[in-house]
């Protein structure tokens, strides 16, 4: 299969690329910005392709999809997350909006009709249960989660019109190495095994669905070869949520001596905006459907992530 992915320099959309290359599919990642990890395997892998191009400009994508003649999508590009888009609260709906209205037009245009898309909790805005389903009311808090909306209903709207298949995965803080941004686990787990002392301040009582990168790669190749889905949406991520004092009693415990802490209350993106109530991603749904079942807690998770900052930490220094 020749998969077009959006987003494909990204966290999300390079793992995805190197996870279909590995089976044998071609990966085509089309992105605005690769890292030179990813450029360097596609020089030694031809099954991963790197095109260069902006979203939010239709000729850039009509042109992937002449030259590269894609059977299928995932959908990763975008500007992401809160702070991102409050920064830019134009941009964030020119690309994510913008952008996912080109890719669909193209579909429609060369006749593909599968796209994965890429969504979030963010969607549900404050968590009205500790664990939510797909059918959680959706009331989205800032332009970020306003947009991943936006695009399922326009999904809806293209399958409506022109029988476009827009599949949207509500995933949930997935973290793993090379996580782009400075978060938690990785801001934690960094501290503890560099040997710096970490205190964050609020948010040890936020409960958060954690999803290993591992877990997510999984979930998404489970519904792209799906061959029917009775449902539009589904959540790939633990099916938990622990709370941050949860994640900093777990690093400890897997970085012994780690001088890291959390204080009580809600978590603040960027140490400044609370975020809402969150809590778990019911994934029986996904489970029943395709099979998805989440291979990694927090701990395995938080494990995993700690042995590849260690490896990456020691390469680096030869
Ligand atoms: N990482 C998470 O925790 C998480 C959670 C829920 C949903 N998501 C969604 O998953 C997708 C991927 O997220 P990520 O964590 O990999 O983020 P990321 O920032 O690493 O990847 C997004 C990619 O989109 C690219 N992009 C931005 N504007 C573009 C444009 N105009 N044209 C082409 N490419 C453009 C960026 O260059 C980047 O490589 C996003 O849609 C995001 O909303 C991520």
């Amino acid at each position: 299969m020749r998969v077009l992915v959006t987003g494909g320099g990204g966290f999300l959309g390079a793992a995805l690329c190197r996870s279909l290359a590995a089976r044998g599919d071609i990966a085509i990642a089309f992105d605005m910005a690769f890292p030179d990890s990813l450029v360097r395997e596609a020089e030694d892998n031809t099954n991963i392709l790197i095109c260069q191009g902006d979203i939010s400009d239709m000729a850039n994508v009509c042109q992937v999809f002449q030259t590269e003649k894609p059977d299928t999508v995932i959908h990763c590009a975008a500007v992401v997350g809160v702070i991102a888009s409050l920064g830019s609260p134009s941009s964030v709906f020119r690309i994510n909006v913008g952008g996912a209205i080109n890719l669909f037009e193209a579909m429609r245009l060369y006749g593909i009709t599968r796209v994965i898309h890429i969504s979030s909790e963010e969607t549900y805005g404050e968590f009205e249960t500790d664990v939510a389903t797909e059918d959680h009311p959706m009331n989205p808090l800032y332009a970020y989660g306003i947009t991943k909306v936006t695009v399922e209903h326009l999904g809806r709207t293209y399958h409506l019109v022109n029988g476009l298949e827009c599949i949207n995965l509500r995933t949930s803080w997935v973290y793993g190495p090379d996580f782009p941004r400075m978060r938690v686990p990785r801001d934690l787990l960094e501290a503890a095994v560099d040997g710096r002392s970490l205190h964050l301040p609020t948010g040890g009582d936020s409960a958060i669905d954690h999803t290993y990168i591992d877990d997510f790669v999984t979930g998404t190749l489970l519904a792209l070869d799906h061959p029917r889905h009775q449902y539009d949406a589904y959540h790939i991520a633990s099916g938990t949520s622990p709370t941050l004092f949860n994640m900093v009693d777990i690093i400890r415990e897997l970085v012994p001596g780690a001088d890291i802490s959390i204080g009580p209350g809600v978590y603040k993106h960027a140490g400044t905006v609370d975020i809402p109530r969150k809590g778990a991603l019911d994934c029986s749904r996904a489970r029943e459907v395709f099979g998805y079942v989440p291979q990694f807690d927090l701990r395995a998770g938080l494990s995993a992530n700690i042995e590849a900052y260690r490896k990456h930490a020691i390469t680096k220094n030869f």
